[in-house]
């Protein structure tokens, strides 16, 4: 059985209690990390700390631990669930002050809630769905405005995995105003002549963890990165395209709609970002 992490304690997963009135279960008001582990050490993790943090400032909410504590917390699942390849999930929450109520508990006497879990996932990085790639739908965004936190709020992309999984394919890119904002649960690209194409950060998307270290990675090797909104139209003209995740790496994506990409088969540019970045970040894993 797993050994989870509750406020301060390593228990059983059967053992793990939280409140009723906790604030993540009544109003979604909580935040949360997904950090990958491959052989047994952590996939930046110092990116992960620094986000939740921003997360946790823009909700006006407290960390309930020090950072060197944190990782602790992450080392110390890994060990005793004897993770070698697979995620930690980590979520902060406004806690519960022993009611329903809109207005946020006074932050004095009310302590935030921390959960921490393992999930193992064998072959999460020689995973064959990244040597066939992936088929995505298009959906409509009707998201809230902050998707730039990364809160547990996540009822509209787990109906956006619903509708693609209905239409025979494996994820749903959502689409404002025409142009492709991200993924249900990753950061989507283009890729079209030499050029990688991805919209820039805002508010309208998740600042993600792996897309910054891909965006590094992709200058580094002389690729040419243009952050822009694109069009689902002009997505179903690319060469290629691909998302990334801390869970999915860099996962090519080879049919839009229905619209094969290219020879309907992953690409030169995704699978050799893919390479560059499981070699890179494993070598400075902690
Ligand atoms: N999702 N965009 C959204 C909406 C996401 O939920 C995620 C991550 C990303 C990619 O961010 P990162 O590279 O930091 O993982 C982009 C996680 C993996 C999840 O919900 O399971």
């Amino acid at each position: 059985m797993r050994i989870v992490y509750v406020n301060g304690e390593y228990l059983p997963e059967n053992e793990a209690r939280i409140s009723i009135f906790d604030r993540g279960f009544l109003m979604a008001d909580g935040v949360y990390e997904v950090t990958s582990v491959l052989d047994g050490k952590l996939i930046d993790y110092d990116g992960h700390a620094v986000r939740l943090n921003r997360s946790l400032e823009a909700l006006e909410m407290r960390n309930p631990i020090s950072k060197d504590d944190l990782l602790e917390v992450h080392r110390e699942l890994v060990r005793v669930n004897e993770i070698d390849e697979g995620l930690i999930y980590l979520q902060i929450t406004r806690g519960s002050d022993g009611d329903r109520d809109f207005v946020f508990p006074d932050p004095e006497t009310t302590v935030p809630t921390i959960v921490l879990f393992t999930q193992a996932k064998p072959g999460l990085a020689e995973n064959p769905v990244a040597e066939r790639g992936i088929k995505v739908i298009s959906i409509e965004d009707i998201r809230w405005g902050r998707r730039d936190i990364k809160t547990v709020q996540l009822l509209y992309p787990s109906m956006g995995k619903m509708m693609a999984k209905k239409a025979g394919c494996d994820d749903a890119w959502m689409v404002e105003d025409g142009c492709v904002t991200e993924g249900t649960s990753n950061n989507a690209y283009i890729v079209k002549g030499n050029k990688i194409i991805t919209r820039a950060l805002s508010h309208d998307i998740l600042h993600g963890i792996t897309r910054a270290a891909v965006m590094r990675f992709a200058k580094e090797a002389q690729m040419e990165v243009e952050e822009r909104n694109f069009t689902i139209d002009e997505a179903k003209q690319a060469d290629e395209a691909f998302v990334t995740s801390a869970s999915a790496f860099v996962m090519p994506v080879v049919e839009i709609d229905g619209v094969a990409l290219g020879s309907g088969k992953p690409g030169r540019v995704a699978p050799r970002l893919r390479e560059i970045y499981l070699d890179e970040m494993r070598r400075v894993a902690v």
